[in-house]
């Protein structure tokens, strides 16, 4: 497709949730010059949609050694324990800065902050707003950078197509398809990738429809190296019903926090006897423990009983959850509700520092879209708002100072696109193979699926519409995700081989995947 517009900028933000706004903040701020590439409407986000909270020391009686470790015990022997540490001891400074935009926590009647519990925490230490955190996050940021806007201008319906590069594989801008369908370029001296997710790739997720990966695949294109992309945090408690756009309603985890149970059919207790934490293991091992159940008992879902907390309980620090599950039918102070893993967060991504700075000059990547480390072979509850409040926080302030200097962009290369038509097929795959439990036969099959997906396209000169580009990003991942899951022949966190059950110390190292001459190695 021919490009239409093209505009200049010093740095282009691809990206307004948590790890988007906080990139911009600082940047404005230092008066740069700044364009903002958003999907959807600005505050369309998956962390608009976050409901657990933000993980950080806050009291006393925790340490940041305490959240050091459970955060490394999550991520199974895979996390960067340099990044891991300096995550954690920057979370408490990152609430604060919230705080200070006017973010609203839920507290106590003494005025203390009310923390939640989650999953693998030894400490309650997750702040919250009752049961939609990340709506008051993206609230608080998008009204501070609304109170301090000179100087960015804002692209909405805007979508990623492609990082642009010069000859000497500089990152210099991006390709974008606006909201009218044309493709516009934005020349810039650096990129921020906050693009979030990839949850489309499988027919159930926790995710907005706008988590297709394209951030990933864009970089990939531009020569980024991604790590960690076999290990896809499946929630364990999403309804087992899903809306029409595939949509799972996330009942989260901090209900089992307070006292909420997975029971089966018959009232029985799924996670009695398989780990020490039981409700409140890990979310791997407790999606792990749902599908093995299901595997034994032929059961379709289990539930998850939340009559304990009450109605009042229920109602006053549940009220997003109480009502999406009523407006599905089900009463969730009096019955319990049926519930299955979803597909929900990707602990990998594009290769990057907790300043987003990837193998590409000038490409930065921050939040889900970046691989730091920080999550290892799993993600701790909570980490992820707190990971992009820092790591956006970070970049917005490097690149306050010196701005890289990049050439012109070179000559487009041609990309191998995918059929849209091949999509349900995709993610028919992606959940028969590359879920919970996987087994080097079906990653096997679904590879050679896949191989025959990309090139099937109808757009030879790329992605000129949503449907195409969408079809090719997320077939990319899928095989990203894939190869690396298949290599993988071992379980470690929540990549789970059926065949090789058990984490194999020669595999205590990650797996980085680039994509050159239109290959994956
Ligand atoms: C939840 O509320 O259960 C999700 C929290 C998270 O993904 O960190």
């Amino acid at each position: 497709a021919p490009v239409a517009w093209a505009r200049r900028t010093d740095v282009v933000v691809v990206g307004t949730g948590a790890a988007g706004l906080s990139a911009l903040l600082p940047l404005v701020a230092a008066g740069v010059d700044c364009v903002a590439v958003t999907r959807g409407d600005p505050t369309d986000s998956a962390t608009a949609w976050a409901q657990g909270g933000l993980a950080a020391v806050w009291e006393q009686s925790d340490s940041v050694d305490s959240h050091v470790v459970d955060t490394l015990d999550a991520g199974a022997g895979l996390c960067d324990p340099v990044a891991v540490a300096d995550l954690v001891a920057s979370a408490p400074d990152a609430v604060l800065r919230l705080i200070e935009l006017g973010a609203a926590f839920d507290r106590a009647t003494d005025g203390t902050y009310d923390l939640h519990l989650e999953g693998g925490h030894s400490h309650r230490r997750i702040l919250h707003t009752d049961d939609a955190t990340g709506a008051e996050v993206e609230r608080a940021l998008w009204a501070a950078l609304q109170r301090a806007t000179a100087g960015t201008v804002l692209l909405p319906h805007t979508r990623l197509v492609d990082v642009m590069t010069d000859d000497a594989g500089s990152a210099c801008g991006v390709r974008v398809l606006d909201g009218t369908g044309r493709i516009g370029e934005v020349r810039a001296d650096a990129v921020v990738l906050a693009t979030g997710g990839l949850g489309q790739l499988w027919p159930v997720t926790t995710n907005p429809s706008i988590a297709t990966a394209d951030g990933l695949a864009a970089a990939l294109r531009a020569g980024a190296a991604a790590r960690d992309l076999e290990f896809i945090q499946f929630h364990p408690t999403v309804l087992a019903e899903r809306d029409a756009d595939g949509r799972g309603v996330l009942l989260s985890e901090a209900l089992r926090g307070e006292g909420a149970v997975l029971v089966d059919r018959s009232g029985r207790r799924v996670m009695d006897r398989v780990h020490p934490l039981g409700d409140l293991a890990p979310r791997d091992v407790v999606s792990a423990a749902i599908m093995a159940h299901l595997a034994d008992s032929g059961d379709d879902h289990v539930f998850l009983d939340l009559t304990a907390l009450g109605a009042t309980r229920l109602q006053r620090s549940f009220p997003g959850i109480t009502r999406l599950c009523r407006e599905r039918g089900y009463d969730p102070a009096t019955s319990p509700v049926p519930v299955l893993p979803a597909a929900h967060y990707s602990c990998g991504g594009i290769a990057a520092d907790l300043w987003g700075r990837t193998s590409v000059p000038g490409l930065f990547a921050v939040g889900e879209v970046a691989g730091t480390g920080v999550h290892g072979a799993n993600r701790l509850a909570s980490n992820s708002l707190t990971e992009a409040l820092v790591a956006g926080h970070r970049v917005g302030d490097l690149l306050s100072g010196a701005l890289p200097r990049p050439g012109a962009p070179s000559a487009r290369a041609v990309v191998s696109t995918a059929d849209p038509s091949h999509l349900p097929a995709l993610q028919t795959a992606m959940q028969e193979h590359v879920f919970v439990a996987r087994s080097g036969g079906g990653l096997a099959d679904a590879l050679a699926s896949l191989a025959e997906v990309l090139g099937s396209g109808t757009d030879p000169t790329g992605r000129a519409g949503h449907r195409d580009l969408t079809a090719t990003n997320l077939t990319l991942a899928a095989q990203a995700i894939t190869a690396a899951a298949a290599l993988r022949t071992e379980s470690r966190g929540c990549h789970r081989r059926v065949d090789h059950p058990t984490p194999a110390p020669a595999w205590e190292r990650r797996i980085v995947i680039t994509l050159a001459d239109g290959r994956l190695r």
